[in-house]
């Protein structure tokens, strides 16, 4: 008897608590999906089925969402391949995710309880789409309602006075922790906007200010000191940035907090302070990465940085954001790849205001331009993609300095709703089935507007991730040679990710 029962119960919860996107549209080219306190759309972890079976998810502009249909391999010969050869293999994915800013944890702890946790279920649980590598704000930035470091007082190079904020302790670590028990392994990095005023050569926290020699210790030493705090509240951390866009220093307009770091400067601070007091720390094996910056800079900046090496023996990756990849071809990450090919590339910002609105419900097309970024990296070894804000509101803030963004999580306070971005769809096509530790392996495919990507899992499964920005449907054949071919359709303006083992 107890054995049926069991079977039931399986069946029961693998089966029946799948839950449907509620769609909706705004004026945009595409539609969300709407969560409140009782519903939010969910997508189970792929069953393994067996060759010659393969699973198919798709989701497209008009609404369609993560939804799962299979075929097999049987012999097809349409004209158009997508080749796989999984002998040929590249970098290993570290993971997926997006940052706890402050406006982040704002926007989370203004809708009611059961929407918050219906939200972090959407990002982190294995009914969501399973982040596993998140970025985290040491101190303020432009998505907190004020500036701030952790050391705000008069000169205090011995850190005396450093303390966590309220912001720390009411929208940071509150949901870093509650995440953490929805996934496996949550990977955090920190990375500081600002320096405290005092240990800058402008006095303030924007515009051109270097870190004042005297200082460059100090300036490591908060590092640690921040590591310490958040470890005593439980939570590790996995790495850290040398700190965030260092070139802004330069720009003439904006309020954007900055520390301005030239190349061989921050070379010099990495091998003299932030190295050495990291590895005699009490964290010592965390992950540094440098750069945290513009795709322009690479390689020149990080060979800079890096000609020395001992500098060069401190760190561990380069980290890329994504504001200007429109404009420049994704080949300086593979370039910078064959100069470090010890180091890491991670893409740690994205983010998108375009055509003069922040916030697009509904922008089919903003996925897409997620997507492609994605797979352009990824076909030239970055190791996972990071997006900024989790959570905006309906305006793409609160933002202290008025830089307004669009986010995959809006949330509408007064009618206690969040909305899935087509943003949040195109990401989770990669990041629900590229699991940390999987590999890229080969694939090809010439079709204009047709966009791929292919992977070993750690559990031998494939995927292989197809965009269709094509107006139209495309027939193809799957060919892999271990395998044989099968015959699959690219929904018109659509994301296929396809697994089998
Ligand atoms: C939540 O969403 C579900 C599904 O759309 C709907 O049936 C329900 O009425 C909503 N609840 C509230 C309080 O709006
Ligand atoms: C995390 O899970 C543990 C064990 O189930 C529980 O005691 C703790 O309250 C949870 N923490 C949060 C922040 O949800
Ligand atoms: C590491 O942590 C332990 C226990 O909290 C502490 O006693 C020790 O001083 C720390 N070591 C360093 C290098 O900070
Ligand atoms: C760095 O190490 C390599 C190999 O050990 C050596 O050839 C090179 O001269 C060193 N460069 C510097 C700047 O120390
Ligand atoms: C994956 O395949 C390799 C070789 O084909 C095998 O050694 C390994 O055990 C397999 N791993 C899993 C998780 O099945
Ligand atoms: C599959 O691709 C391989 C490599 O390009 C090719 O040699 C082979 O002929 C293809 N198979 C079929 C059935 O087209
Ligand atoms: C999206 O997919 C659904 C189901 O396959 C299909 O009915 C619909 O026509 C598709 N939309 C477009 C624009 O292709």
């Amino acid at each position: 008897m107890l054995l049926p029962i069991l079977l039931f119960l399986f069946f029961l919860k693998e089966f029946s608590t799948t839950q449907q996107c509620q769609s909706r549209r705004y004026d945009n080219d595409g539609t969300v999906c709407v969560c409140n306190s009782t519903y939010c759309d969910t997508i189970p972890r792929p069953q393994k089925v067996k060759p010659p079976q393969l699973l198919l998810y798709t989701s497209n502009k008009s609404g369609l969402r993560f939804h799962q249909t299979s075929t097999t391999f049987t012999s097809s010969k349409t004209k158009k391949q997508i080749v796989i050869d999984g002998s040929r293999q590249f970098q290993t994915i570290l993971g997926w995710g997006g940052a706890f800013t402050d406006s982040t944890g704002i926007n989370i702890n203004s809708l009611p309880k059961g929407a918050q946790t219906n939200l972090l279920k959407s990002y982190f649980s294995e009914d969501g789409i399973e982040y596993n590598l998140c970025r985290v704000p040491m101190g303020g930035s432009d998505f907190s309602v004020r500036a701030y470091t952790y050391d705000d007082g008069p000169p205090d190079p011995s850190l005396l006075n450093f303390e966590l904020k309220e912001e720390d302790f009411l929208y940071k670590i509150p949901y870093i922790q509650k995440a953490s028990n929805l996934t496996d392994d949550l990977w955090l990095f920190a990375t500081p906007w600002a320096a405290p005023k005092w240990m800058k050569t402008n006095n303030d926290f924007v515009k051109l200010g270097f870190i004042r020699k005297p200082m460059f210790q100090s300036w490591a030493n908060y590092f640690v000191k921040f590591l310490d705090e958040y470890r005593k509240r439980g939570i590790k951390f996995w790495g850290v940035t040398t700190g965030n866009e260092p070139t802004n220093g330069w720009l003439l307009f904006g309020d954007l907090e900055v520390v301005a770091w030239p190349a061989w400067l921050i070379g010099e601070w990495i091998e003299n302070n932030l190295g050495p007091t990291i590895r005699s720390s009490n964290h010592s094996d965390i992950k540094i990465m440098v750069l945290d910056d513009q795709r322009a800079y690479l390689p020149w900046y990080v060979v800079k940085a890096l000609t020395n090496n001992v500098s060069r023996g401190y760190v561990d990756g380069i980290a890329v954001h994504w504001y200007i990849d429109e404009y420049l071809p994704p080949v300086v990450l593979s370039t910078t790849h064959k100069i470090f090919p010890d180091k890491f590339l991670l893409s740690t910002e994205a983010s998108i205001t375009d055509d003069g609105a922040a916030v697009k419900l509904g922008s089919w097309k903003r996925g897409e331009k997620y997507s492609v970024d994605i797979i352009q990296n990824l076909q030239n070894w970055v190791s996972g993609w990071v997006d900024w804000n989790m959570v905006l509101d309906l305006q793409g803030g609160p933002t202290y300095i008025d830089n307004y963004l669009d986010s995959p999580i809006i949330v509408n306070v007064k009618a206690g709703e969040f909305y899935k971005q087509p943003t949040f769809y195109h990401l989770g096509h990669f990041s629900k089935f590229i699991p940390r530790g999987s590999v890229r392996i080969y694939s090809k495919l010439c079709l204009k507007n047709v966009k791929h990507v292919a992977f070993r899992r750690p559990d031998n499964g494939t995927v292989i991730i197809i965009l269709n920005r094509n107006k139209k449907i495309v027939p193809l054949t799957l060919n892999d040679s271990s395998r044989g071919t099968a015959h699959v359709e690219l929904s018109e303006e659509s994301i296929t990710t396809i697994v089998y083992w």
